[in-house]
């Protein structure tokens, strides 16, 4: 039977600890308050949560768990360690990484007495990187073994929820394993046997920016259904009305629609409500500074957009789309006219192809508005990709048309693609002479 040990009996590590025993795995847990483990020898509980103290008592009456101030002790009597030290804010901001790097130094020296394979997941909130130059480094030196070779290493992130805490361990949204090796991931899969929650293996980094993405995220929704329901407050409508119809939507608001990195929005609508909303709180003095900051983050998207092709060095551009997204030919606050308009002021040599707004031009249709809004891109517009093609030093993919997939699968080996919506992140292979915005 495979032996865990965990470290730091908190609020993560108490509920580990309790839920790990129950399905039937020996637990010895670390702790450096002598205090806790007095009590959880006891078969009571450390913190507050509901369900908790049951299951420590289960488990210890079981003889599955028990706790130790011997980190040398844990190690010993165990093949995975789980660590659940805490990871608080410094003033600045910054994480205080000082109880891992003790932790870590405490276990390493300890794994230089011991001959097996030992597996450490890391469960802290640390920020991406946070393993590769802290944890391992500790880790290596301590016992001078090697990450990956002579021990496991894996980082694990808890999504865990207090007063919901065993629930959402025992049933939690996905499974996130950044592991080193196949040996620490198959243990924590025996480990989360029960679980049966959809799981993401991914390298140990990007399991550390899951848990910060994860965390924004849900900041940033709780921010939001506050402003909107301020708003609302403020105008004699029931914040949560909305909010429940919003919510109801699952196809363009609680899904993943709206959610890849990529290109700034645009169009008729999004930055013309936005703007309006906002103007609607300022009139009634009420704060928004998320929908503020969304304005500004959106604008700030273009700005890096642009830098991109302007730091390029090279002047001949070919952009791939014109209006803010692939199938219509709506040149409304497209953050890509936006580009345009600067690349053209800039003096760049750019060459634009759009199908719709080409086709909406040439027909008449959207003739008047290229007319008299864009005059001077009108004239950069042209007829065909191969033009494109032929054009530019530099390919600007600015929406999804599938049919751009065939500018790039025939770009030539000198030319930059620089590429705003990953519509084909592969077009080269060996990756050189390929820049996407946020990837
Ligand atoms: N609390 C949550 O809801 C939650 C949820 C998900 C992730 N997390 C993350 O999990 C980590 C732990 O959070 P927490 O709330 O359980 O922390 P906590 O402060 O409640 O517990 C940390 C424990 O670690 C112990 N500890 C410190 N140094 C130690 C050492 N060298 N050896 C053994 N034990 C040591 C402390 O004595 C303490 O008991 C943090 O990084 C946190 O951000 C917390």
């Amino acid at each position: 039977m495979l032996k865990i040990s965990i470290f730091g009996i908190g609020y993560v590590g108490a509920v580990t600890a309790a839920c790990i025993s129950n399905d039937g795995f020996p637990v010895i847990a670390a702790d450096v308050n002598p205090d806790k483990v007095a009590v959880l020898n006891e078969g009571r509980s450390p913190i507050v949560e509901p369900g908790l103290p049951e299951l420590l008592r289960k488990g210890v009456e079981n003889g599955l768990l028990s706790a130790t101030t011997s980190c040398a002790e844990a190690i010993a009597n165990s093949d995975l360690s789980i660590v659940c030290v805490g990871t608080p804010s410094r003033p600045s901001g910054d994480l205080d990484l000082s109880y891992v790097k003790a932790v870590a130094e405490e276990i390493g020296a300890a794994l230089a007495q011991k001959d097996e394979f030992h597996s450490i997941v890391m469960r802290s909130t640390m920020l991406p990187g946070s393993m590769r130059t802290v944890v391992i480094p500790a880790l290596e030196q301590a016992s001078g073994k090697t990450a990956g070779v002579d021990f496991g290493i894996a980082y694990y992130p808890e999504f865990l929820r207090e007063a919901t805490a065993i629930h959402d361990y025992r049933d939690p949204a996905v499974i996130v394993l950044g592991a080193m090796d196949e040996l620490t991931l198959e243990r924590l899969r025996k480990i989360n046997q029960r679980l049966t929650a959809q799981e993401f293996v991914v390298d140990v980094q990007t399991a550390e920016a899951i848990k910060y993405a994860n965390n924004c995220c849900h900041a940033v929704k709780i921010t939001f259904a506050n402003e909107v329901g301020n708003i609302a407050q403020a105008t004699g409508i029931d914040g949560h009305k909305v909010m429940a119809a919003v919510c109801a939507d699952h196809r363009l608001n609680i899904s993943p629609a709206y959610m890849k990195p990529g290109m700034a929005y645009g169009g008729s609508c999004l930055p013309k409500d936005l703007r309006a909303l906002r103007y609607k709180a300022r009139s009634m003095e009420i704060a928004t500074p998320l929908l503020d900051a969304v304005a500004a983050s959106n604008t700030n998207q273009i700005s890096r957009a642009f830098d991109l092709i302007a730091r390029s060095g090279k002047r001949k551009v070919g952009m791939l789309g014109l209006s803010f997204k692939a199938g219509t030919d709506d040149l409304r606050e497209s953050p890509l006219v936006e580009i345009a308009e600067r690349l053209y002021g800039k003096g760049f040599d750019v060459r634009i192809y759009d199908e719709s707004v080409s086709y909406t031009a040439l027909s008449g249709a959207n003739l008047s508005y290229v007319r008299t809004h864009l005059p001077h891109l009108a004239g950069l517009l042209v007829d065909s990709l191969e033009d494109i093609g032929e054009h530019a030093d530099i390919l600007v993919v600015g929406n999804s048309d599938p049919n751009f997939q065939n500018v790039l699968q025939a770009a030539r080996p000198d030319q930059l693609i620089v590429d705003f919506v990953r519509l084909d992140k592969d077009a080269r292979t060996n990756g050189e002479n390929y820049v996407g915005l946020c990837w």
